[in-house]
């Protein structure tokens, strides 16, 4: 089971390299109102701050995060006998340590111009037409295997250069990735605000109507009023929620401006949850979610595999027809499926010119790996 992730994770960067959409693959989108805490929720599943978030930042574009479970950093050596990871200091992130490196799909530099940007951004921002996700990998011997999404925050009213439409075009945006049947939808509502108007959640049942593929996270437990609760709401008595409702108290911003660690984070919101929902502590907390969510993953995608598999079949077939069309002879017989995958993917992408070198030097994951 566990190797499933890695095969998917190595199926979407093909078909991201080939910028194709014919295969659709699971992974996990963060939905919710501006600020309720949705960068908040993923650092701590990512165990590192890199994300742009803060009570005035928002998320301008979809980000896509494809975290993948390696080796520590001794063995890696050991494996790659040096010609593995290459180190580049230009590309360094603060917070993340020589440790844990990643990759950047499309144009390095510039995905680290276009996260600063986005760091460095405040209250106002206009979306670019074409809603282009920006996509960043992260090895690291410390993460879970899962893809995510951040997408920006459902709004209500324009401010600053925000155009008119600015919650329509959010909305379609946030529609085009959990309409997805693949797409895990995380929905991130603050225990401060009534469940029964989250946003996350309507839109969550547009596309999920029963509930199939919608997680709640209760963000900001730390934030009630005096003398109230989220037990009910943890409980499923407000809103029943099938795949599960799960409590976090995240960073705040106080402790953000203070360099708050998220390892002290995550040991503060267990003693906080051991104090406040003693009988709900071992199912709520940002690590019990990180396995959930590893666990419902993993779950979709054996089921989306079936269909999956049918699908790169019917189109190799059709690729092949294409070739033998041309008089190639392909010997396949024996490939596993991300064997005709890659092949596929590298055969199609001799059709687009340019792209196909691209694919062979980079081994499909190796690409250039940078050293953080
Ligand atoms: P996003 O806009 O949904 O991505 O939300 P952010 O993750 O950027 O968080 C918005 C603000 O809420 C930041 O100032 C965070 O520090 C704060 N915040 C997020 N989660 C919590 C939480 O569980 N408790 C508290 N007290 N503050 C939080
Ligand atoms: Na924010
Ligand atoms: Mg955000």
């Amino acid at each position: 089971m566990e190797t499933l992730i890695p095969i998917i994770n190595r199926l979407q960067e093909v078909f991201l390299t080939v910028g194709s959409e014919i295969i659709q693959l699971p992974q996990i989108v963060v939905v919710g109102s501006q600020s309720s805490g949705k960068s908040s929720v993923l650092e701590s599943l990512v165990g590192r701050d890199f994300l742009p978030r803060g009570s005035g930042i928002v998320t301008r574009r979809p980000l896509v995060l494809q975290l993948v479970t390696v080796p520590p950093l001794e063995e890696r050596r050991k494996q790659d006998n040096g010609n593995g990871a290459k180190h580049n200091s230009q590309n360094s992130f603060p917070g993340i340590k020589a440790e844990e490196w990643g990759t950047f799909l499309h144009c390095k530099n510039q995905v680290i111009k276009e996260l600063e940007f986005l760091c460095s951004r405040s209250t106002s921002y206009s979306l670019t037409s074409s809603c282009e996700p920006i996509n960043l990998k992260i090895y690291s011997p410390n993460v879970l295997s899962l893809t995510l999404v951040d997408l920006p925050g459902i709004t209500k009213v324009p401010v600053g250069d925000q155009p008119e439409d600015i919650e329509t075009q959010v909305r379609e945006m946030i529609l085009s990735y959990i309409s997805n049947p693949n797409s895990l939808i995380l929905c991130v509502s603050p225990a401060n605000s009534d469940l029964a108007t989250s946003d996350a959640l309507k839109l969550a049942r547009e596309v999920d109507a029963d509930g199939r593929r919608t997680l709640l996270v209760v963000s900001k437990l730390d934030l009630m009023d005096a003398g109230t609760d989220a037990l009910e709401v943890l409980l499923g008595r407000i809103i029943p929620v099938r795949l599960g409702i799960i409590g976090v108290v995240n960073r705040s911003q106080h402790d953000l401006n203070t360099q708050k660690s998220l390892a002290d984070s995550c040991k503060d919101e267990q003693v906080f949850l051991q104090r406040h929902y003693p009988s709900l502590a071992s199912r709520c907390g940002s690590r019990y979610l990180a396995r959930t969510l590893s666990r419902l993953l993993m779950h979709h995608i054996r089921d989306c595999l079936p269909e999956l598999k049918t699908r790169v079949t019917v189109l190799t077939a059709q690729y092949q027809s294409r070739l033998n069309s041309c008089g190639q002879p392909v010997e396949d017989q024996s490939a596993t499926l991300l064997q005709i995958v890659t092949k596929f993917a590298a055969d199609y992408c001799n059709t687009i010119e340019g792209t196909a070198r691209h694919i062979q030097t980079s081994e499909l994951c190796g690409g250039a790996r940078i050293c953080y």
